[in-house]
This record gives C-alpha cells, sequence and structure tokens, in this order.
C-alpha cells in the first residue's frame, strides 16, 4: 500500500510512543456519515466493520450526537456514589426490552464478563460452599483479555506467558452434547459461559439442539448460564439478544460494544435466581454508569426499541448472505452468520483480502486465518452494502 507523508508521520509517530499490541492496517480514520468513513487524505470507505461491532448506529448519527453533546456540555460524570439520571433511565430502559430482573453497567465486555463471573462464583459460595467454582467455557470462545475472561476464552494461545494462571477452568466442545454431559460430572462446574455467535472464533452460530439441551442440563444442576453478547448482542442478529433464537433464558447475560454506539460501556442482566447476588462491597467501577455513556445508550436503546429497526437488521444480513453465496466462488468455502454477523470462509488468507479490500475501499474483519467477518453499522443503507459487496466481490 502506497502511503501519503500524513500517514507515514502518524504511523512513525505511533512506533516511537506506543506499545506493539495492535497491528494495524495503514490507514487514519478521521471522519463518517452513515456507514461511510472518511480518512486523513479524503479517500473514503464502506465499513462493514462498525469498529468491531460497535458503531452500531453509523457515525454522525443525528439522535446520538446531539445527545453527546447536550450531556456533555451538562454532566460528564459523578460516579456511583450518587444517582444520575441517564444511568437510571438506561437501566430501566434495558429492563424493559429485555424481561431481565436486575442491570449492572462498566466500561467494556471483558469487565462484564468478569463481573458475571463473580456473580456465579458468590451465588454457587453461598449454597454449596468455595469448592464449586470452575466456568465452563466452549473451546474457541473468546470472552475477553483481563485474568479471569482470558481464562474463560477457550483457546490457549491467549493464555500463554501470562502465568501463573488463574484456577477453575475448564473447556468443552461445541455442539457436542455427549462431551458437554462428560463435562457436567465435574461436581465443582458453578458456571456455564457460551457465545450465541462465536465472533472472534470464527463466526459460528451455536447449535439450537445443542445449546437448549445444555442450558437445559446447567439448570438441572444449579449451574449458572452465562450467555455473552458482547458481539452478539444488542440488535446485531437481527434480535435484542442471540441467544433469543433459541428457547433458553440464561441466567446472567453480558452486553458492551453496541450498547453505546461508539462510548466505552458494558453490563450485564441478571435474571431473578441471581440478581441480589451482589451486595455493597462486593462488585462496582468508578465509571459504570457514567453519564456520557448512558445518555449514549439511551439512544441505542431507544432504536432496538423498535421492532421495525431489528427487523431490517435481519433482512440486511439476510441480503447480505444471499448475494455473497449467489456469487458461486470458488474461493468461497462457506457464508454463514446471524443478521449482520456474518462470517465468509475462504480458502484463502483472510487478512489479505482485508489488506486489498482497504486499498480499494471497503473495510472488513477477521476471524482467524480463513474466515471474512462483517459486522456493518446496523443502520447501513442498501447502497452502501452494494457498493461494499461490489469491491468484496472484486477482491475475492
Ligand atoms: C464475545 C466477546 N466477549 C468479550 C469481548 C471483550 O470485549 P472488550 O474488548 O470490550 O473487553 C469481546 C471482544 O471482542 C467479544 O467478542
Amino acid at each position: 500500500m502506497e502511503l501519503t507523508q500524513k500517514v507515514k508521520n502518524i504511523q512513525e509517530k505511533w512506533d516511537a510512543n506506543f506499545m506493539k499490541t495492535y497491528a494495524q492496517i495503514p490507514v487514519v480514520m478521521d471522519k463518517g456519515e452513515g456507514a461511510t468513513i472518511t480518512d486523513i487524505d479524503g479517500k473514503k470507505y464502506v465499513d462493514f466493520t462498525s469498529g468491531i461491532g460497535v458503531s452500531s448506529l453509523g457515525y454522525g448519527h443525528k439522535g446520538l450526537v446531539e445527545a453527546i453533546q447536550y450531556q456533555a456540555s451538562k454532566l460528564l460524570h459523578s460516579s456511583n456514589i450518587f444517582f444520575n439520571q441517564p444511568h437510571v433511565e438506561a437501566g430501566a430502559k434495558l429492563i424493559a426490552l429485555s424481561g431481565y430482573d436486575k442491570v449492572f453497567f462498566c466500561n467494556s465486555g471483558t469487565e462484564a464478563n468478569e463481573g458475571a463471573m463473580k456473580i456465579a462464583r458468590k451465588y454457587s459460595d453461598l449454597k454449596y460452599g468455595g469448592d464449586r467454582g470452575t466456568i465452563l467455557s466452549l473451546n474457541k470462545s473468546f470472552h475477553g483479555r483481563t485474568m479471569a475472561s482470558l481464562m474463560a476464552t477457550g483457546k490457549e494461545a491467549y493464555h500463554k506467558y501470562f502465568y501463573p494462571l488463574p484456577t477453575g477452568y475448564k473447556y468443552v466442545e461445541k455442539n457436542d452434547i455427549e462431551a458437554f454431559k462428560e463435562a457436567l460430572k465435574d461436581e465443582t462446574i458453578c458456571a456455564f459461559i457460551f457465545e450465541a455467535v462465536q465472533g472472534e472464533g470464527g463466526v459460528y452460530p451455536i447449535n439450537k439442539d445443542f445449546i437448549e439441551e445444555a442450558v437445559k442440563l446447567c439448570q438441572e444442576k444449579d449451574i449458572v448460564v452465562i450467555c455473552d453478547e458482547v458481539q452478539a448482542g444488542m440488535g446485531r442478529t437481527g434480535k435484542l439478544f442471540g441467544f433469543q433464537e433459541f428457547d433458553i433464558k440464561p441466567d446472567l447475560v453480558t452486553m458492551a460494544k453496541g450498547l453505546a454506539g461508539g462510548i466505552p460501556v458494558g453490563g450485564i442482566l441478571a435474571d431473578e435466581k441471581v440478581s441480589d447476588v451482589l451486595v455493597p462491597g462486593d462488585h462496582g467501577t468508578t465509571f459504570g454508569g457514567n453519564a456520557l455513556a448512558m445518555a449514549a445508550a439511551n439512544v441505542v436503546l431507544d432504536e432496538l426499541e423498535k421492532p421495525e429497526f431489528l427487523a431490517d437488521v435481519a433482512k440486511k444480513g439476510d441480503y447480505i448472505m444471499d448475494t455473497v453465496k449467489s456469487w458461486g466462488l470458488d474461493e468461497i468455502v462457506e457464508v454463514r452468520g446471524k443478521g449482520l454477523m456474518i462470517g465468509i470462509e475462504i480458502k484463502g488468507s483472510a487478512s489479505e483480502i482485508e489488506k486489498v479490500a482497504a486499498q480499494k475501499g471497503l473495510l472488513i474483519l477477521t476471524a482467524g486465518e480463513h474466515v471474512i467477518r462483517l459486522l456493518p453499522p446496523l443502520v447501513i443503507s442498501i447502497d452502501e452494502i452494494n457498493k461494499g459487496l461490489e469491491i468484496l466481490k472484486e477482491c475475492l
């Protein structure tokens, strides 16, 4: 990729000052409108990433911008020692929308999962004593980068080097109910955490029969079921939560990413069984429920409340998947996903396609070596979808 002087300067500054935690594509983002982003050299990109599932209402959404501007001028933050109105409103909306009993807001997906695992362990400790604290998760899952979430993540590559590792984690293959039954013979298991659609692991929707049976088995053993909806939640699959595709109700639901449309946020929803487990002193966060983040979340929740908004997400997702399948390209192995959470498994390198696509004006993601992952803003227009797909086809 031929870099302009502006981009070179930024890259140099980055290299001089930052830890090497990311391998960026050398594009410097400047502004956005709808689902189109413009870089600092004025080049436009159709965005099929939403900043990894975050910018659910796209860029420059009038209601979102106004709510953030208004709240920023009024009150940014006041801590959880006091109440603030956007916080209380967002919680009430989420409870009404989800049918859950209680909510807790934090700042990220990994933090939401940590909190959910704490709730599950305390629930189990109070009822059965401290020896029952193992968290069961699925191979190829992804639950975050902090120590407990990292351990719940069923991929060794994420654990390597960070010794000594926290104990009390166990993994099982997804969609294998016999293996799941075998795993549940371990009497120390207190919680089972899963994604309705594994995102980072390759965009794999979980099998309906498997998850319905697995949740039933957990309920029989009073094992707390946690659904990690950080990526699949907040309307991405065409439903408020990905698990709503199935006949299940997890005890705890974690979320983040799209919930505030671009402002850092996380959250945990709890059903009655576990909603009063935490008491003052057990858990908390300085920024959780921050007035600015909650003002943004309120706008997103107002959209998610509309059945036609979610129906449109589902429709656009089907349109993208059907179109990609209709190309009949030999390079494509499989197209899978739900709503606007789409995986295209290819024979070649997904990261190569990612780079070429960016050069041609399309932003996409990968999920492993051979999977192209698409997470467009939920508000993307058919026009933008068609433009993006045209570029993607050319790249493939
Ligand atoms: C399913 C899932 N859980 C947890 C996380 C971690 O979220 P965060 O990066 O906000 O900590 C992610 C991030 O990609 C995710 O996809």
